[in-house]
C-alpha cells in the first residue's frame, strides 16, 4: 500500500467512503462564473453575484438533500459565500450531512502543438489554495480536464491530461482533500460507441499510470468518468443496457478495486437518460460504489422551475429532490421510472 498522503491518509479514506455511501451521490454545483452566467441567461437573469447567491442558496437549502446527496462541489465564490439569510453555505451543507467540495482547476486553454485540443490550468499555487480551502471547510476537490475524440485525441493531449490530473491528485491528498479525478471525454462527434470505448481505455490506462507514479493513494480518491456512449451526432443510439455493458467493461479493465467510488458526470445527457444509464450499471455487483456527480442532469428542471422568482423556490427545490431521489434509486439499481 503506497501511503504518501501525509498526515491525512486516514481522513481521506473516511471522506471518500462517506461520499461513496449507499444510495447517495454528488450534486455538482461548481459552475464557474462564466458557465453560471450562461445558465442564468437561459432563464433571463443577469449574471450578478446576488443572482448566483440566490440560486446557490436554493440548491443548498433543499429540505432532505442529504438523504440522496453525499457531497456538493462548489465554485470558489460559493465556498466563501453566505446564503441570502446570512448563513455560510458550507455550514448549511454540513448541517444537511452533505460534504462540501471545491473545484480547484482554473479551466481549459489551447494546448500548443496539438490538433486544436486543450489542457487544464491550475497547478501553480495549488498546494496553498488547497490548504486554504480545507480551512474553509472543503473536504474534497475536483479537477476537470477534457479529451476530444473528433480532434484526435492526440497522444500529447492524453498524456498532458493524465499528468495534470495525477499532480493535482497528489497535491490534494497532501492537503487533506479527496481528489475527484475527472478526464471528461466529450460527447461531441459522430463516432460510434466502440470508438469511445477505445479512447476511454487509452485515457484511463494513462491516468492510472501517472497516479501510481505520483504516489497517489487509490483508497483516497474518487473518479468522475464519462459514460461510454456513442458521440452526440452519431446516428446509432445506444440503449441504457449497451451503455452499461461498455462502461462496466471499461471500468473492470482499467479501475483498481481499491478505488472506493465512481461518480459519473452527465455530460449533456437528459435528466432521465442519465438516471436510466446509472440504473442499468447498478444491475450487477461491482467492486466500487457506482454513482452520480451530475450538474445539468440534476439541475435543468430545477433552474427552469425557479426562473429567478422567489415564489417558485419551493417548487424548484421539489424538482431537484425528485431528480436526486431518482438517481439515489438508480445508484441502488432500483429505479423504475
Ligand atoms: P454535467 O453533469 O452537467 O456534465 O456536469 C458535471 C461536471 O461537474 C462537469 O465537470
Amino acid at each position: 500500500l503506497t501511503v504518501r498522503a501525509g498526515s491525512y491518509a486516514d481522513e481521506l479514506v473516511k471522506t471518500a467512503k462517506t461520499i461513496a455511501s449507499p444510495g447517495r451521490g454528488i450534486l455538482a454545483m461548481d459552475e464557474s462564473n462564466a458557465t453560471c452566467g450562461k445558465r442564468l441567461a437561459s432563464i433571463g437573469l443577469e449574471n450578478t453575484e446576488a443572482n448566483r447567491q440566490a440560486y446557490r442558496t436554493l440548491l443548498v437549502t433543499v429540505p432532505g438533500l442529504g438523504n440522496y446527496v453525499s457531497g456538493a462541489i462548489l465554485f470558489e465564490e460559493t465556498l466563501y459565500q453566505s446564503t441570502v439569510d446570512g448563513k455560510k453555505m458550507v455550514d448549511v451543507l454540513v448541517e444537511q450531512k452533505v460534504v462540501p467540495g471545491i473545484k480547484v482547476d482554473k479551466g481549459l486553454v489551447p494546448l500548443a502543438g496539438s490538433n486544436d485540443e486543450s489542457w487544464c490550468q491550475g497547478l501553480d499555487g495549488l498546494a496553498s489554495r488547497s490548504a486554504a480551502y480545507y480551512q474553509q471547510g472543503a473536504r474534497f476537490a475536483k479537477w476537470r480536464t477534457v479529451v476530444s475524440i473528433p480532434n484526435g485525441p492526440s497522444a500529447l493531449a492524453v498524456k498532458e491530461a493524465a499528468w495534470g490530473l495525477a499532480r493535482y491528485a497528489a497535491i490534494s491528498q497532501e492537503n487533506g482533500l479527496v481528489p475527484i479525478v475527472e478526464p471528461e471525454i466529450l460527447l461531441d462527434g459522430e463516432h460510434g460507441i466502440e470508438r469511445t470505448f477505445e479512447v476511454a481505455q487509452k485515457v484511463w490506462a494513462e491516468v492510472f499510470y501517472y497516479l501510481a507514479e505520483n504516489n497517489v493513494m487509490f483508497e483516497g480518491i474518487l473518479l468522475k468518468p464519462s459514460m461510454v456512449t456513442p458521440g452526440a451526432e452519431c446516428k446509432d443510439r445506444a440503449t441504457p443496457e449497451q451503455v452499461a455493458e461498455y462502461t462496466l467493461k471499461l471500468l473492470h479493465r482499467r479501475i483498481p478495486p481499491a478505488v472506493p467510488g465512481i461518480m459519473f458526470l452527465s455530460g449533456g445527457q437528459s435528466e432521465v437518460e442519465a438516471t436510466l444509464n446509472l440504473n442499468a450499471m447498478n444491475q450487477s455487483p461491482t467492486p466500487w460504489h457506482v454513482s452520480f456527480s451530475y450538474a445539468r442532469a440534476l439541475q435543468n428542471t430545477c433552474l427552469k422551475t425557479w426562473g429567478g422568482r422567489p415564489e417558485n423556490v419551493q417548487a424548484a427545490q421539489e424538482t431537484l429532490l425528485i431528480r436526486a431521489k431518482a438517481n439515489s434509486l438508480a445508484q441502488l439499481g432500483k429505479y423504475t421510472g
